[in-house]
């Protein structure tokens, strides 16, 4: 076997999935992301990275009948949480609360593709029920009771924003909130599903993979970017600065969170959907000036970097208008994206070879010993 040496791994092809490519455009499983955003909802979505396929009506009644189940984490878990400093960021916290339920529910040794799968549901539940405690500790409210499940479409994204709010959401809300999961679900060997993928093919549990994930997702230049991408549109302020601001930016070499992309070098698929859907939570006139300081950095990072937008840059809107804070951001991308890390880490266990790629050695060689009272000098 030939090696290849690329830092980043950008370009190097490290493995074969049928979940996902980026190659024909964003396609889950053989169904276009738009396909997808037009007509379906993201427990859809989820299943069908968890089990191949679409589910069949009674297949997703029982589906969202079990996340509704899991919804309701242990009473322990809730309490623990509560010890937590009350400024710890909610991606540590989701770190720490997914490892809680592991050892609520721990996953056997040699656990089967079923097992694993119902560890992947637990999670998928688990997620922003976790989310949910931590926004009403950090505003020291009661958090109201999971809703029931009735049948009733958009479960995950309504039951959330219920329980993290405590107000129940409009439609528009929630749709618009279950069109982020679908869109954030599932992205091929990005670099917290790449980990994911490393840490199972050690034969590890799922639990530590999503871990893992959570971890590498939080970076700046992955899933961090959204919380970022708000940070930089309220500091620019106004389309007659933008220009000036992406001065200084450039002059500093800085990257501009939310745009660019390792694969795609034309418009991210999923910014474009998003970008329309946007504008349909729009609270009023200091909304609609971000949107126009939006577009205008939009212009300009294209004349002069030729650099689209990626998902993360509408996104980071959307989570405003929803009225999220921006450290709430990459954990609903997390909410997401549990979905397709599960996914990847049940291929890898299927079809397993353990990942260590090799690396180019650039230290000294050799080098003589020396006893400590020679190193003085
Ligand atoms: C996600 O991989 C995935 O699929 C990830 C993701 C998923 O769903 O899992 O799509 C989610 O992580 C989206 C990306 C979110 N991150 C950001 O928005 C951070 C800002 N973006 C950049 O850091 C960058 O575009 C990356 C990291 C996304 C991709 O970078 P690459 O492929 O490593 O490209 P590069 O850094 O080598 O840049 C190539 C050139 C450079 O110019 P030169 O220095 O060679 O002259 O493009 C420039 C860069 O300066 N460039 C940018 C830029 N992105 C690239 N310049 C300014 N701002 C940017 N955002």
């Amino acid at each position: 076997m030939s090696e290849t040496y690329s830092p980043g791994l950008e370009n190097v092809v490290a493995g074969e999935t049928a979940i996902c490519t980026l190659d024909t455009g964003l396609v889950y499983r053989g169904y276009s992301i738009e396909d997808l955003a037009e007509h379906s909802q993201f427990e859809e979505v989820a299943y069908l990275l968890l089990y191949g396929e679409l589910p069949k009506a009674q297949e997703l009644t029982d589906f969202q009948e079990r996340l509704a189940s899991y919804s309701v984490l242990p009473v322990e878990i809730p309490k623990i949480l509560a010890k937590l400093p009350l400024d710890t960021m909610p991606m540590d916290v989701l770190r720490t609360g997914v490892s809680l339920v592991s050892h609520f529910y721990p996953e056997s040794p040699d656990a089967s593709a079923q097992e694993r799968q119902a560890h992947a549901e637990r999670i998928l539940a688990a997620v922003p029920a976790i989310l949910s405690i931590w926004q009403n500790r950090q505003n020291c409210s009661e958090m109201p009771p999971a809703l029931e499940f009735s049948g009733n479409t958009y479960y995950l994204a309504r039951n959330f924003l219920w329980q993290a709010r405590g107000v129940m959401p409009s439609n528009q809300e929630v749709k618009t909130l279950d069109l982020t999961l679908m869109l954030y679900a599932e992205h091929e060997f990005n670099a917290s599903t790449f980990v994911t993928r490393a840490i199972t093919s050690t034969r590890s549990d799922l639990y530590s993979a999503i871990v893992g994930g959570i971890g590498a997702l939080k970076g700046p230049l992955h899933g961090g970017a959204n919380e970022r991408a708000l940070a930089d549109l309220i500091e620019i302020g106004s389309v007659e600065n933008v220009k000036p601001w992406l001065d200084r930016a450039f002059a500093e070499k800085r990257r501009i969170m939310g745009f660019g992309h390792r694969v795609y070098k034309h418009a991210d698929p999923r910014a474009v959907v998003l970008a329309r859907h946007a504008k349909e939570l729009l609270r009023g006139p200091v909304d609609e000036s971000l949107e126009h300081v939006a577009h205008a950095v939009e212009q300009e990072m294209l004349t002069r970097k030729g650099l689209h937008p990626n998902v993360d840059w509408p996104c980071a809107r959307v989570y405003h208008y929803l009225g999220f804070d921006k450290p709430f951001f990459t954990p609903l991308f997390v909410m997401a994206r549990v979905s397709g890390w599960s996914a990847h880490a049940l291929e890898q266990a299927a079809n397993n070879r353990l990942i260590r790629p090799r690396s180019l050695y650039v230290g000294p060689l050799g080098k003589k010993w020396r006893p400590l009272r020679e190193r003085e000098n």
